[in-house]
């Protein structure tokens, strides 16, 4: 494992910068508006690419598809030189809210993994989706105020992990709100919270990070008890205030993990 030092190091070495990252999470962007999926850039004949965990085609994949892009947010990871970007498409013919982690080497894309939900995924609703994402505040956060990466991963870990142990300890911030699907935890007041209908007994495993310290934001792709999923959350200050979640319900993940998830929705507050 390399230190964190040495790391930046390398990605520096290897041109990645904000503006190059940000330019790739863009070329994402323009490849779905335009349903034209040669605009990615830059990739390779060796380009992985995975579409709801599962190995797939760029060609065949959700960037085919022209989508009306109503929202799209990225943050970018110079140190690992990675990122993550979230896409709504509210108001085009089918609804689809979007997340793609791309993983770079020597300033080309090895990897894209894609979540793609639409109707009938976890409380799939597109429009509840831009509504509040277009309502809070994921920009920049001034330097002296800034999280360090490890206290933003740390944040983004328990909640994560007190799925499986209530023992743990999370930086809950007030107000925090979460963001499921299309579904909000809260009004967008002071008082939301983020600590409501947690289920206990469910690993979320298998975690990829993409983390970037300027917005306080961690990416996390991960198994939840088998269901493809993407957790990202806003820190400030070192505690929680924002959290998304895209869950791939459609035919897919194991009746642990649907059980898990029906679990949440009886236990969130009424509202
Ligand atoms: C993506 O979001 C940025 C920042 O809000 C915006 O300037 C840009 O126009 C958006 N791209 C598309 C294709 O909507
Ligand atoms: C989806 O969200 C919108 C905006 O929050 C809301 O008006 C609408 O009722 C929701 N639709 C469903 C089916 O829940
Ligand atoms: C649960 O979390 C607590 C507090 O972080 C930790 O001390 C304990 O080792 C964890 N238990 C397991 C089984 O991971």
């Amino acid at each position: 494992m390399l230190a964190t030092a040495a790391l930046v190091g390398l990605a520096q070495a290897q041109g990645c910068t904000r503006e190059f990252l940000k330019a790739a999470a863009d070329s994402f962007v323009a490849a779905q508006q335009a349903g034209n999926p040669s605009l990615l850039a830059p990739v390779s004949a060796n380009t992985v690419y995975h579409e709801n965990f599962k190995p797939a085609t760029l060609a065949s994949g959700i960037l085919k598809t022209p989508l009306k892009i109503d929202h799209n947010r990225s943050s970018l990871d110079t140190t690992l030189c990675a990122t993550y970007t979230e896409i709504v498409s509210a108001t085009g013919s089918k609804p689809y809210v979007v997340g793609v982690q791309l993983f770079f080497t020597n300033q080309v894309i090895t990897k894209a993994d894609v979540l793609v939900t639409t109707t009938g995924d976890w409380l799939f609703n597109a429009t509840g989706t831009l509504n509040w994402a277009k309502k809070e505040d994921w920009g920049t956060i001034p330097e002296g105020k800034r999280d360090s990466r490890a206290v933003i991963k740390a944040a983004g870990d328990a909640y994560a992990d007190i799925f499986s142990n209530k023992s743990v300890v999370v930086p809950w911030g007030r107000p925090c709100s979460r963001l499921e699907g299309g579904m909000y935890t809260g009004n967008g007041g002071p008082n939301d919270r983020c600590d409501v209908g947690i289920p206990s007994g469910v690993s979320l495993v298998d975690r990829r990070y993409v983390i970037d310290e300027t917005v306080g934001a961690v990416s996390i792709f991960l198994s939840f008890s088998g269901i493809p999923d993407s957790h990202e959350f806003r820190v400030e200050g070192g505690k929680l205030r924002f959290v998304h979640t895209i869950t791939v319900m459609n035919g897919r993940g194991n009746g642990k993990g649907k059980r898990a998830r029906r679990g949440m929705i009886s236990k969130e507050p009424a509202r």
